[in-house]
């Protein structure tokens, strides 16, 4: 368990290089087990759920050789495909369901306890159950776990997605690349992170079309080959960055960032009054020309705004001038930060999906609180950095599931933040 101490600090200053985004190297990953041949990944940030796809990967019979010096991933096969992924892997990490589709289509078995929920939500897989059975598949999920089974392998149909779901429709890609026929995925998720995962898998021999849109062509075929692939930037800590220059009225340039990837975060941050220029060699973000002042935010599934920057974002929103309103349409529950930000002075006002935050630029201060989830975590360190005197932020080990080098990142730039074991 780690603890953050945060003290306050002045504007950041300088430039800070983005690491590879945990939510394109994770559903990577898991496809590496679709084939029987090296695959290469790098600009893998180091993080604590990258490791445990690691050991997801080894538990099913996968060598996984890890070189955190050049951020590279070497996934060599073993004697043989496991189908079951233990229980005490599964609990530490949500993502581990995205091993489902391709172990079903490469043995033919998955055997699975399902992921647990979390602070922002109980998080159901029924969608990733509709597209599978959509497919082929038998499957079955009692009390903890699921089971999934396609002996005759799997056959190409019309997925339609009640929700666009990200893990949803990596899941089915995954499982559709060696599907007989084509498999056409309707009303699916647009992330840049499915459309880094269809290039990697078209890498090893798949036939996607349209990652990226709202309608996904996969023709299967026999089978793939192995393939290195550079993941893309972490687009949400990307805009991490970008709010903590914003926050902080500092002046950061961000290095190593896709733009096209923060549309929304750039076009919020314009109407809080921020002064964001894509430059060259990075994206300058400065906080420290207009007094910002209150915007509002509605989460919605990309290209919309990210709901991963919702908490990130309500820190800002509780030091500008006027009041914001927040919603988020997303997650059912991701509002835990808001108590967590109320109890260092930020008065939010929480009702189901809508978040009322009132802005004060000298109102926070310094109090003990608790990381519910990473994203909530790195809000509450944004927030310490503004807030008058100290932060003791405790359970921050959620903030390095999906950070890399958050708290030295930010100490390089100005910031005094302490990290010890809670
Ligand atoms: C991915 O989670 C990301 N995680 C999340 O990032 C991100 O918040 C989310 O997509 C939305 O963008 C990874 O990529 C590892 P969803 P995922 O399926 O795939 C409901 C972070 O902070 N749903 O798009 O689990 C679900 O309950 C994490 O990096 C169903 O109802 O998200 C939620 O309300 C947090 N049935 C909504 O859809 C299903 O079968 C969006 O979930 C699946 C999802």
């Amino acid at each position: 368990m780690s603890k953050y101490i945060i003290h306050q600090s002045g504007p950041l200053r300088g430039e800070v290089e983005i690491s590879g985004s945990k939510n394109a190297v994770l559903p990577i990953l898991a496809a590496t087990l679709l084939v029987d041949e090296l695959c290469e990944i790098y600009y893998v940030p180091r993080l604590l759920d990258v490791e445990v796809m690691c050991d997801i990967l080894r538990s099913v019979g996968k060598i996984v050789e890890t070189d955190w010096e050049a951020h590279t991933i070497r996934v060599i096969p073993g004697e043989r495909t496991g189908s079951e992924v233990p229980h005490e892997l599964v609990k530490r990490m949500r993502a581990s369901i995205f091993v489902m589709g391709p172990l079903l289509v490469k043995t033919g078995y998955a055997n699975i306890s399902l992921p647990g929920g979390c602070s922002i939500g109980n998080r159901p897989i029924d969608l990733h159950n509709k597209g599978l059975r959509t497919l082929g598949a038998k499957i079955m999920s009692d009390g903890g776990r699921v089971e999934a089974s396609a002996i005759y392998g799997l056959k190409g149909a019309l997925v339609y997605l009640d929700f666009p779901s990200v893990g949803a429709t990596e899941n089915i890609m995954m499982a559709a690349t060696l599907a007989r026929g084509v498999t056409t995925i309707e009303n699916a998720a647009e992330e840049p992170e499915i459309v880094d995962l269809a290039n990697f898998l078209n890498k090893m021999g798949a036939k996607i079309k349209g990652a990226g849109t709202d309608t996904i062509k996969i023709e299967g075929v026999e089978r793939l080959h192995g393939a290195k692939h550079t993941v893309i930037p972490d687009r949400i800590e990307t805009g991490t960055f970008m709010v903590a220059a914003a926050i902080t009225r500092g002046d950061l340039l961000i290095k190593n960032c896709v733009p096209d990837h923060v549309r929304p975060v750039i076009a919020k941050l314009i109407e809080c009054g921020a002064i964001v220029n894509d430059e060259v060699d990075g994206l300058r973000v400065r906080g420290d020309i207009n007094n910002l002042v209150a915007t509002d935010i509605k989460t919605l599934p990309y290209p919309g705004f990210p709901t991963d920057m919702q908490a990130v974002f309500m820190a800002l929103l509780t030091t500008v001038d006027g009041t914001s309103g927040v919603i988020e349409t997303v997650f059912e529950n991701r509002f835990m930060h808001a108590s967590e930000l109320s109890r260092m002075g930020a008065n939010i006002r929480v009702e189901g999906r809508k978040a009322v935050v009132p802005g004060n630029k000298h109102k926070l201060v310094g109090a003990s609180v608790i990381a519910t989830d990473l994203r909530a975590g790195a809000a509450l360190v944004l927030a310490g950095l503004v807030a008058k005197g100290t932060t003791e932020l405790h359970e921050a080990q959620h903030i390095e599931r999906g950070y890399e080098n958050f708290p030295e990142k930010l100490n390089a730039l100005g910031a005094k933040i302490e990290r010890f074991e809670d």
